[in-house]
């Protein structure tokens, strides 16, 4: 048997122990590599962190599998059993360019079932975390169940690719969208933006491509405050492959899906 309250009390020590490590090395020069393609980045700090937490989990969780973006995790095809999905810096263009918007993002999941989920905005020091059934908090302080809101006033994220001819959504299908709401915003951190969500910050999110790590945690978060998770086409997520993602507050996410994605 698991003991999750003990699980909860290691991660968030691990996560402000390498929140610190973040912040302390501000000064120091990074290595920068890129992955995919010249934006596509990945630092000395992204990698170090990810061993970092890969090896508490393997000293302490010896069963516990951990999927992570850097890859120093396990090859996973399926997600029985415990398993730990990692970004170790989510924005990492951010952090490397601002330092600031960038977040360590952790999902733990129990036979596919999110479980429990940490956002950690380094440098705003705002922990959100979520553990199934029992709400959604930043810095230990309990977020109210999400409100529908009309689409007329809301705040929806996106980045600016929709303006774009790309292979997942049609710019004409996202305009009217666009001139509907009351504003956009871009954030360039997939886990800060599903956090923002949860704390009533931001209405809704679209993003035509995420991975696992990106999502993981958001989608325990705001699902605990009622909010609504799926991808583009509506269906629900899963944590195992890459997708597309659409995230809202109950009543509006209905909306924006049959009203604009679904045209
Ligand atoms: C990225 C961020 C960004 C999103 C990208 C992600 P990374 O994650 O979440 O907001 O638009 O698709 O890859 O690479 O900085 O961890
Ligand atoms: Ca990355
Ligand atoms: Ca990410
Ligand atoms: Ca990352």
């Amino acid at each position: 048997m698991t003991n999750w309250k003990e699980v909860d009390q290691n991660v968030r020590d691990w996560i402000m122990e390498a929140g610190k490590t973040i912040r302390d090395s501000f000064q120091d020069e990074l290595n920068i590599k890129t992955k995919s393609n010249r934006n596509d980045l990945v630092t000395n700090m992204d990698e170090g962190t990810e061993r970092f937490f890969i090896e508490k989990i393997r000293s302490t969780y010896k069963d516990h599998k951990i999927m992570g973006e850097e890859g120093f995790g396990d090859e996973l095809s399926d997600l029985s059993g415990v398993t730990w999905i990692i970004d170790p810096i989510d924005g990492t263009m951010n952090f490397v360019h601002q330092q600031r918007n960038f977040a360590i993002s952790i999902g733990i999941y129990d036979e596919s079932q999110g479980v429990l989920g940490y956002i950690y905005d380094v440098v705003h020091d705002e922990l959100y975390h979520a553990e199934k059934g029992r709400g959604a908090y930043m810095n230990d302080v309990k977020l109210p169940a999400l409100n529908d809101v009309p689409v007329e006033d809301s705040i929806i994220a996106l980045n600016a690719q929709w303006m774009t001819t790309n292979k997942r959504i049609d710019p004409e299908v996202l305009a009217p969208l666009v001139q509907k709401v009351r504003g956009t915003r871009s954030y360039g951190s997939a886990a800060i933006e599903m956090a923002y969500i949860a704390a009533g910050r931001l209405d809704a999110y679209i993003s035509m491509r995420l991975a696992p790590w990106d999502f993981a945690a958001g989608k325990i978060l705001i699902e605990e405050v009622g909010g609504v998770v799926t991808d583009l086409e509506g269906n629900d997520l899963n944590p195992l492959n890459k997708s597309s993602l659409f995230v809202g507050k109950p009543g509006l996410h209905g909306r924006i899906l049959n009203d604009y994605l679904k045209n």
